[in-house]
């Protein structure tokens, strides 16, 4: 099976978590572009969707999906979302279609978390994909030397501004054994405004292809 009908399945597997009148909290990425089209056909029976990007927005709208402030519309009862990397215990990396910061939010706000990956994102340790790293403009460099003084590589992602108006920074060279910790270290350098680790906030549930990962 290659790679993109592996990322379908997982989509159309993550349908069964989708219950009549819901809100959908929905991410962004090509697995999530065939969750979209998937939900597409049930866009009568949910109540609407809450976005992680204006990527998202668009397509969910062109497909006749309403898009929902996630201020007005309170805690979602299911966040549907891609991953670039995920360890034995759910744990991710995030970022790689710079959407991390709203991900995140979204993925806080929601009860359940169901990830959608084929199985090339299945890894024993995080940190052969770059981590990603949302920063406030004026802090990059700042914020890379703090990097490069943890052992990372900080590579900038030139030409690239998040919906936000931000930057990032794809940091490689970091094996992440311990996640939650290494999460909660660098959320504390200044100029950070989100990590794309997804520890303290993992996934509840991971579809790899149309199995869940035990
Ligand atoms: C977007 O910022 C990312 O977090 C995506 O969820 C991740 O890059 C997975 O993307 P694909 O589904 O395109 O592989």
């Amino acid at each position: 099976m290659n790679q993109d009908e592996a990322k379908r399945r997982a989509a159309r597997a993550a349908m069964r978590y989708v219950e009549p009148g819901m809100i959908v909290g929905v991410g962004t990425g090509s697995t999530v572009a065939h969750f979209i089209d998937a939900l597409a056909e049930r866009r009568h029976d949910i109540a609407g969707a809450v976005s992680s990007s204006e990527w998202s927005s668009q397509r969910l709208r062109a497909h006749g999906i309403e898009v929902l402030d996630l201020n007005a519309t309170g805690e979602l009862p299911l966040y549907v979302d891609g991953a670039d990397e995920c360890d034995g215990a759910k744990c991710l990396i995030k970022g790689g279609g710079a959407a991390l910061t709203r991900e995140k939010i979204v993925a806080a706000a929601s009860r359940r978390f169901v990830c959608v990956i084929d199985a090339s994102k299945r890894v024993e340790v995080l940190g052969r994909f770059p981590l990603p790293i949302e920063v406030i403009p004026m802090a990059r460099s700042h914020v890379a030397r703090e990097l490069v003084r943890r052992g990372g590589q900080p590579v900038w992602r030139d030409g690239v501004v998040t919906d936000n108006g931000n930057w990032i920074l794809d940091v490689h060279n970091l094996r992440i054994s311990a996640p939650l910790a290494l999460e909660a270290e660098l959320n504390q350098i200044a100029g950070v405004v989100t990590v794309g680790l997804f520890a303290a906030r993992r996934a509840d549930v991971v579809l790899i292809g149309d199995e869940v990962m035990p």
